[in-house]
């Protein structure tokens, strides 16, 4: 059998409504739905070619062999893409990301999102959207969310249905032209990462209460997207942030990912939209936040953050499309 190689890229998600704990580890299933969008030009490239005479994987991030948990979880994405492929040939899978790992930004959801959709590819797997979004979920969970285009929501699935629990796109990118700013606070790697935290999450006694309100907070987000609504759709995103941090903060052990330079922009962003600049906030698993705000308001947003705060740099990113092969 010659090489069989495939690239694909995929843009990073930022979640409106986030995904915090899951109800099968194993299976990745999450513990709620969950809605985001994809980040246009914050991605992952990621070459995957089965050879022949490989003695076994071998995954290469930004040109650094990998081992240890990041090599194993690509090797269990592979074991996922050979079982369905009928192929017993090993991989080299080489990925590189444009921005930091780590650090709050979703490198783990487009670094699967790619290694799924160029994993299919190479083993000649002809897979719906839908399938390549669980596929990537078993790698990621937010993952699910960076194979289709745009706006996206990923259900939570059926109990011990691998392929029941994926991402669809409810509007293209061109839909709302809206933009998250990026304060990176931090490029070092979490002391605690998400996966880690889901298996949290359900030590804390808030989180029944964060997934039991999700429906309704998801319900008003979608409402207030759709109808490029900014108000309401700040109202919920801030609340969905916040009561995720709430969770991490009170699980045992507690999880504190915000420095004091976090709350600082919570805090001037909340100024920012009562003195009339429609901006509002978003916080992943680290200290970065994401400044989200229609397109027209973004070089204000930039121009006020660079201005009164220590952030390491700017990322701007506007809707991103859905995970692609090259070539
Ligand atoms: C806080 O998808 O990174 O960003 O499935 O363990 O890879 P794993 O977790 P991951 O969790 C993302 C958590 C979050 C919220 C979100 O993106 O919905």
């Amino acid at each position: 059998m010659p090489a069989h190689a495939a690239t694909a890229v995929s843009c990073a998600n930022i979640a409106f409504i986030k995904y915090w704990g899951n109800t099968d580890e194993a299976l990745r299933l999450p513990a709620n739905a969950s809605l985001s969008m994809n980040l246009a030009g914050v991605e992952t490239e990621t070459t995957v070619t089965f050879v022949d005479n490989l003695a076994a994987d071998e995954v290469f991030i930004g040109g650094a062999a990998q081992s240890g948990t990041p090599y194993d979880r690509v090797v269990g994405n592979l074991d996922l893409i050979r079982e369905r492929a009928g192929l017993r040939a090993f991989a080299r899978v080489e990925s590189k990301n444009n921005f930091p790992a780590g650090a709050g930004i979703a490198s783990s959801a487009s670094a699967f999102a790619a290694l799924s959709v160029a994993g299919a590819a190479a083993a000649g797997l002809k897979l719906t959207e839908a399938e390549l979004s669980a596929l990537a979920r078993r790698g990621s969970g937010s993952a699910a969310r960076s194979v289709p285009g745009g706006f996206v929501e990923w259900g939570p699935g059926q109990p011990g249905q691998p392929d029941s629990s994926f991402g669809v796109s409810i509007a293209p990118p061109g839909y709302w032209d809206l933009v998250d700013v990026i304060a990176v606070i931090s490029q070092k790697h979490k002391i605690v990462g998400s996966t880690g935290g889901h298996a949290l999450a359900g030590t804390s006694p808030l989180q029944a209460a964060r997934v039991g309100s999700v429906p309704d907070r998801l319900e008003r987000c979608r409402a207030a997207l759709l109808a490029r609504d900014f108000d309401h759709f700040a109202e919920v995103v801030e609340a969905d942030s916040n009561i995720m941090h709430a969770v991490m903060m009170t699980s045992a052990p507690p999880l504190f990912y915000w420095e004091p330079i976090t709350l600082a922009i919570i805090k001037a962003v909340r100024r920012w939209r009562a003195e009339g600049l429609p901006v509002c906030y978003s916080i992943d698993a680290g200290p970065n936040v994401h400044c989200l705000c229609p397109g027209e308001h973004a070089a204000e947003v930039e121009r006020r953050l660079r201005e009164n705060l220590d952030a390491n740099r700017l990322l701007v990113a506007r809707p991103g499309g859905p995970a692609r092969l090259l070539g």
